[in-house]
């Protein structure tokens, strides 16, 4: 396919692009930027972290799992165009010069750029921004400080520069990217069985890791529509190709601990190109969003053609592998109940996981359950880890609905688990280990509400 896009302010036009050729191949085998690194090649490390900009603002990426094709129309810097014309370094740069940042050096261009990044996104959280920049020998502390050092100063007028809106660059388009949800459902009813690529944080491993071929594949994550999350009087709408970083930010003021937990969703990096929608889609069942967003009540707008349906979110995961979605048919948006003056959130979400960042959970909770007059009037809970696919406790609610909010309740609730569940051992946690902790997670989530405090790392949503 042909495609245009600036590369460090300069337009880049290329013809019969293939389209799982990576960014970061094309950068250090045909454009000859080898700054960018190639470390794990499957969106760990961050070595290959470059900078992208279009409508929705600037971001970091890696390069890595980042498909050519998805920078049509776009901005990209890489670490050759951090510092100015006239060789004038990047505060980030001098700042990691001055503040001993840097040792061997193979990180450095990733960890420089992502800081770039999260100066031009106003990100002051230096922690949360680098959680996806391995550095093996210099050790963190002296990056952070050149980070802190850094942020002090404005961006440099240079990058302050960077083109974005709709005038980013005016791209090619093509019917492999296409532009409007009516586009892509025409194209993919004409090609039913291409494979829809939206971040491409799953499917960049299938290729780099798998060598899959994709045969013909239909990116979405261009389609503004689908990126937007609208809040309406009775309803959150979340298009499918809205990041999962959009989601977290959404979902700061109506659902803080869901927020928190998105933190911890990943890095920066990988949530900026991740999508909601591909979350849902992969069927996985350990995606960290459909627990909380089932536990919302959330439903699925499914769309083939011009036929929509919709359908409460737990039923499209079918069983291990096998969702309810038909060829040509592909996921819209996801909406959720909305009570204006209705009673506070009472969402509470856990991820459990071996690291605290960029990590896959072992078990996630969510549970949203509704007391009133020390009763339990309503309970959705729903677990991540624990079956073949993201699913409700049926009897864990049943066993609470109607019943005192108490610790008797809960205990007696807690012993039904093993009617819902019957999770797997595996190289994250054994069975056992995830019975007891996700029945342990209903236990603080009662302990939450008595306001007893449970001794936890608090992440800022
Ligand atoms: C380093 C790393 C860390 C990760 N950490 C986490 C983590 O902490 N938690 C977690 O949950 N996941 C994690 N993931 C997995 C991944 O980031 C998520 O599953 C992500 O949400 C996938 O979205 P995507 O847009 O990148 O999907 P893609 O890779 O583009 O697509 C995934 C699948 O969904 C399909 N698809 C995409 N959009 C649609 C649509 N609109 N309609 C129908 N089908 C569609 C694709 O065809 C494909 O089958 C991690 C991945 C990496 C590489
Ligand atoms: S090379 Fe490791 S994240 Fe891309
Ligand atoms: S400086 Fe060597 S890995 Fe970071």
């Amino acid at each position: 396919m042909d495609i245009a896009f600036l590369l460090n302010g300069e337009t880049v036009s290329l013809r019969d692009v293939a389209p799982t050729t990576t960014a970061l191949d094309w950068l250090r085998d045909s454009a000859g930027l080898t700054g960018t690194k190639e470390g794990c090649n499957e969106g760990d490390c961050g070595a290959c972290t470059v900078m992208v900009t279009d409508t929705t603002g600037t971001r970091a990426l890696n390069a890595c799992i980042l498909f050519l094709a998805q920078l049509d129309g776009k901005s990209l810097t890489t670490v050759e165009g951090l510092s100015s014309r006239d060789g004038t370094l990047h505060p980030v740069q001098t700042a990691m010069i001055e503040q001993h940042g840097s040792q061997c050096g193979f990180c450095t261009p990733g960890i420089v750029v992502s800081l770039a990044a999260g100066q031009i996104m106003g990100e002051t959280d230096h922690d949360r921004q680098l959680s996806g920049n391995l550095c093996r020998c210099t050790g963190y502390a002296p990056i952070v400080r050149a980070a802190k050092v850094a942020a002090r100063q404005p961006v440099p007028a240079w990058l302050d520069g960077i083109p974005s809106g709709p005038g980013v660059s005016p791209g090619m388009g093509s019917r492999a990217l296409p532009r409007t949800a009516d586009a892509l459902a025409r194209t993919l009813m004409e090609h039913p069985w291409a494979t829809l690529v939206a971040g491409a944080t799953d499917v960049g491993l299938w290729v780099n890791k798998d060598m899959r071929d994709l045969g013909e594949v239909i990116f979405v994550s261009q389609i503004e529509e689908m990126r937007r999350i609208e809040t309406a009087p009775y309803m959150i709408r979340i298009g499918a190709a809205a990041s999962v970083e959009a989601l977290r930010l959404a979902m700061q003021g109506p659902h803080p601990q869901f927020a928190a937990m998105l933190a911890r969703f990943a890095s920066a990096q990988v949530r900026a190109a991740a999508t909601v929608g591909g979350n849902i889609a992969n069927g996985s069942p350990i995606g960290d969003t459909p627990p909380p967003l089932i536990a919302l009540g959330a439903t699925l707008l499914l769309r083939r053609g011009d036929d929509r349906r919709e359908l409460p979110l737990e039923e499209f995961f079918l069983d291990y592998g096998k969702q309810d979605r038909q060829p040509g048919e592909f996921v819209e948006a996801i909406t959720l109940p909305r009570e204006p003056g209705g009673p506070p959130d009472r969402l509470k979400v856990y991820k459990l996981s071996k690291r605290f960042d960029q990590d896959i959970s072992a078990v996630l909770g969510a549970f949203n359950i509704a007391v009133e007059d020390g009763k339990v009037t309503s309970a959705r809970i729903a677990f991540g880890g624990m079956a073949g696919v993201p699913k409700r406790a049926g009897a864990v609610e049943a066993a609470l609905v109607g019943q005192d909010w108490s610790r008797e309740t809960v205990e007696a609730a807690m012993a039904r688990f093993d009617e819902d569940f019957t999770p797997m051992s595996d190289m994250r946690a054994s069975a056992d280990y995830r019975r007891e902790a996700a029945a342990n997670m209903l236990l603080r989530a009662w302990l939450e509400d008595q306001g007893q405090a449970v001794s936890v790392h608090e992440v800022q949503p």
